[in-house]
């Protein structure tokens, strides 16, 4: 089992990409058929700030490091230092019949949105295809809102293999359970588009303070108070032992608590949380970082030049 996960550094991870998807990666970099990358190439269709672009990257690669994800046992590297991902997506591209793209709803969510209708954004899921096939990987594990890319994927490898020959193994979703959507400041879902996020590495007088400004009822100190349908609560529950949680759950009941008492144990609770990881970011040097990256493009590289020489036999190039 080869297994592949890509992230894009559209913006600065929040607690919601923490919890449904980063912590996800750094287990799986604990193995060692694990290729876990930065898709700077697709994040080329919504960031057009070359400043920007290498900013993100650039800090995707040290939350992950400082989050824990092991360079040295997985492959962890930038989409764009294995450019041989940007030919495969070519000859992919000759085989991949119109309707299977043009049934991508994440296409149609994003033009929605307002995102410029190009060829890149059209195409995204045949250079994710190539992501995932140029590593023969036969595990992808996503969120939900990707599981029709791994199809997509999936069937473009048949049809290769029917007209060029057997070359890729074919890859399977695997769904990441969902974690309940964690709430944002405002109470929706935390999202980047919404404005409500907290960083995990933002300072943190400045995480004290959206912390603080999380939004919750009206309801007075002395009143008995919900946790279920509190979204303070279900973020302190994220940071929490079942034991604290379970304490925060009573007091919340029998009333007497302030949403101020139970923001500034949250504040607490997710600083320490962190508090190693960001220790470890601060340390991280620009070295260390262009280091782990290049020793991933290598590996990475190695078996993307294999498939390639495949690829290139199998359609006679
Ligand atoms: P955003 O909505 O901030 O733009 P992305 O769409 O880039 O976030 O999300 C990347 C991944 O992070 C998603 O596939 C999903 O698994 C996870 N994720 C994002 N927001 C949340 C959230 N609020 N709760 C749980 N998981 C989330
Ligand atoms: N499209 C994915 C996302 O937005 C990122 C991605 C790019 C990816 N290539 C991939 C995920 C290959 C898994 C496999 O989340």
């Amino acid at each position: 089992m080869r297994i592949l996960s890509g992230v894009q550094p559209s913006g600065r991870p929040h607690i919601g990409n923490y919890f449904g998807a980063m912590r996800q990666n750094i287990d799986l970099s604990h193995r060692s058929d694990a290729f876990i990358f930065i898709a700077n190439y697709h994040a080329l269709t919504t960031i057009r700030d070359r400043k920007l672009l290498s900013e993100y990257t650039d800090g995707l690669a040290r939350d992950y490091l400082a989050l824990g994800l092991d360079p040295s046992k997985c492959a962890f590297y930038r989409q764009s230092d294995v450019p041989e991902v940007c030919e495969l997506a070519w000859i992919l591209t000759t085989v991949t019949p119109m309707g299977l793209l043009e049934r991508c709803v994440s296409y149609k969510d994003k033009v929605e949105k307002g995102i410029p209708a190009d060829h890149g954004l059209f195409a995204y899921p045949v250079l994710m295809a190539a992501d995932i096939l140029i590593v023969k990987s036969t595990t992808v594990p996503v969120g939900a809102d990707q599981k029709q890319h791994v199809e997509v994927a999936r069937d473009i490898a048949i049809k290769f293999n029917n007209t060029h020959g057997n070359v890729f193994p074919l890859p399977e979703e695997r769904i990441l359970p969902e974690v309940s959507s964690v709430p944002g400041v405002d109470g929706q879902k935390m999202s980047k588009s919404y404005g409500n996020t907290i960083e995990p590495f933002e300072d943190e007088k400045a995480l004290r303070k959206k912390v603080m400004s999380i939004k919750t009822d009206s309801k007075g100190v002395a009143e008995p108070k919900d946790p279920d349908t509190c979204n303070l609560f279900a973020l302190y529950r994220l940071f929490a032992s079942p034991a604290e949680r379970d304490a925060m759950a009573a007091r919340y009941r029998a009333g007497g608590l302030g949403y101020g008492d139970v923001k500034k144990a949250l504040a607490d609770l997710m600083l320490s949380h962190f508090a190693e990881a960001r220790k470890r970011r601060a340390a991280l040097t620009a070295a260390e970082v262009e280091a782990a990256l290049a020793a991933g493009a290598e590996k990475a590289r190695k078996v993307a030049r294999e498939t390639m020489a495949e690829v290139r036999k199998a359609v006679g190039l």
